[in-house]
């Protein structure tokens, strides 16, 4: 890599990111996670066998680089070890001198998967993944949480999470959940834990300083989405921490300078897990059926919470708003072969609001606008596209009109799932 990358996602999650930082993560020295924690699922294929990452960088998986997960995170130690151990079945090192985790992350505790489950019985539960990442991240915000390196000094450890339990309890009584939680079960269970751990933690900011300045590239691996941004998601349906690429450098200690060129995925298509406004969704007479195939030929199952994922046309209003709060570089795109064998493929390039038209991606009411459509021809199988020039020209077409839409070169293309599957066209590598 010739300089340091940052990899999101542009709409709602599931874009295939760790496709795509598989194949990027060959040419980087280090690959980092800056934000969200094990709500995100990232899917990898090599050689037809299936990996699924929910904690820890995908870079894992080359053997040259070494993965940190920074300080925006938040951590489940439970899930880092039984990630680790997996990955270790597997033949992977995941040994702390190629994975490091930042000594100031933010801990989900078992109180805090207990929050989340409980707010999701309440009516109006926005349908998150159950892993306590919004209580986690709320303690965080309120200076009640706990970070990993605390652990290091039990006795401190013991007293801050004794003065903290009586209000978590209170509060999960609250909201009816029967949940057991014992002080002693989760401040033993935290001790172990963290003794298998903290070998792997590091100052991220410092680690990161050491690596730049011995000229090494490092790759930021974004989780979640745009569009799931804590500011600018559609709020409140949307995670609890900044997906944009602004977190990259807070959620990592480099500065906002270091975050190197900013590539952002975007599906072919949308999709969306749990509750909240979609004006692109496939719902109603001919678009249903092109929800359901969606759904099965993209295998549109979610790889965190096996949900089904809602399907639907690309939104090019969202997507232009996507680009513009990331101030892009450029965009890579996923799973076109999906759409192969469609006679026709609909873009939304505008909304419908009570009172006209707009391309501008609103803050609010984004449940009652209707996508207004372009349509266009679709494209067949995509198996033996090699080259750029193999693409049909409906495809080019499909293509070119996401780059005049959004003012953002498309510089990547994903034909299928495995790493081969690939088209690069003026990526910095
Ligand atoms: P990756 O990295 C898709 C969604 C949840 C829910 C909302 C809030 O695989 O793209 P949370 O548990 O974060 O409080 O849930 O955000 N969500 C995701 N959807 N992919 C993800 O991650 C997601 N992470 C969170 O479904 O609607
Ligand atoms: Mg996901």
């Amino acid at each position: 890599m010739k300089q340091n990358l940052t990899l999101l996602g542009l709409q709602w999650g599931d874009e295939g990111k760790a496709k795509l930082i598989d194949v990027l993560a060959e040419k980087a020295d280090v690959v980092v996670r800056f934000q969200g924690g094990n709500n995100a699922g990232h899917t990898i294929v090599v050689g037809g066998e299936k990996t699924v990452l929910h904690l820890i960088p995908s870079g894992i998986l080359h053997e040259k680089t070494e993965n940190l997960i920074g300080n925006g995170v938040v951590f489940d130690m439970e899930v880092f070890l039984q990630e680790k151990q997996k990955l270790e079945a597997k033949g992977v090192d995941v040994s702390p001198n190629r994975l490091k985790v930042s000594e100031i992350v933010h801990l989900i505790l078992p109180y805090h998967r207990q929050l989340d489950r409980a707010r999701e019985n309440l009516k109006g539960s926005i349908g998150t993944t159950g892993r306590g990442i919004g209580p986690t991240y709320g303690d965080k915000a309120m200076r009640l949480g706990v970070r990993i390196g605390e652990l290091a000094r039990p006795k401190d450890f013991e007293e801050k999470l004794k003065s903290l339990f009586e209000e978590k309890k209170k509060l999960l009584k609250d909201l009816g959940s029967v949940e057991s939680l014992e002080f002693q079960a989760v401040f033993d269970q935290a001790c172990q834990l963290f003794e298998k751990i903290r070998e792997h933690l590091v100052d991220s900011a410092r680690y990161l300083r050491s690596k730049t300045e011995a000229g090494k590239k490092i790759l930021f691996e974004g989780a979640q989405g745009s569009l799931l941004d804590i500011d600018y998601g559609t709020y409140p349906f949307v995670t609890s921490s900044n997906t944009l690429a602004g977190f990259a450098s807070c959620g990592s200690g480099l500065g906002p300078k270091e975050v190197g060129y900013i590539l952002g995925l975007t599906k072919a298509y949308c999709t969306r897990v749990g509750s909240g406004p979609f004006p692109t969704e496939c719902l109603e007479g001919t678009d249903e059926r092109v929800g359901q195939w969606l759904a099965e030929k993209g295998n549109e199952f979610g790889s965190t919470t096996g949900r089904a994922r809602r399907c639907g046309w690309l939104d090019l209003v969202a997507l232009k708003r996507a680009k513009d709060l990331n101030a892009l570089d450029g965009i890579a795109l996923s799973k076109v072969d999906v759409l192969s064998g469609l006679p026709e493929v609909k873009l939304a390039t505008a909304y419908q609001l009570e009172d006209g038209e707009t391309q501008d991606f609103p803050n609010f009411g984004l449940e009652k606008v209707r996508p207004i459509y372009e349509k266009m021809e679709g494209w067949g199988p995509l198996d033996s596209v090699k080259s750029e020039k193999d693409l049909p020209q409906s495809l080019q077409k499909f293509i070119r009109k996401i780059e005049d839409y959004t003012q953002c070169p498309v510089v990547f293309i994903s034909t299928g799932a495995e790493r081969e599957q690939s088209l690069t066209r003026g990526l910095p590598l």
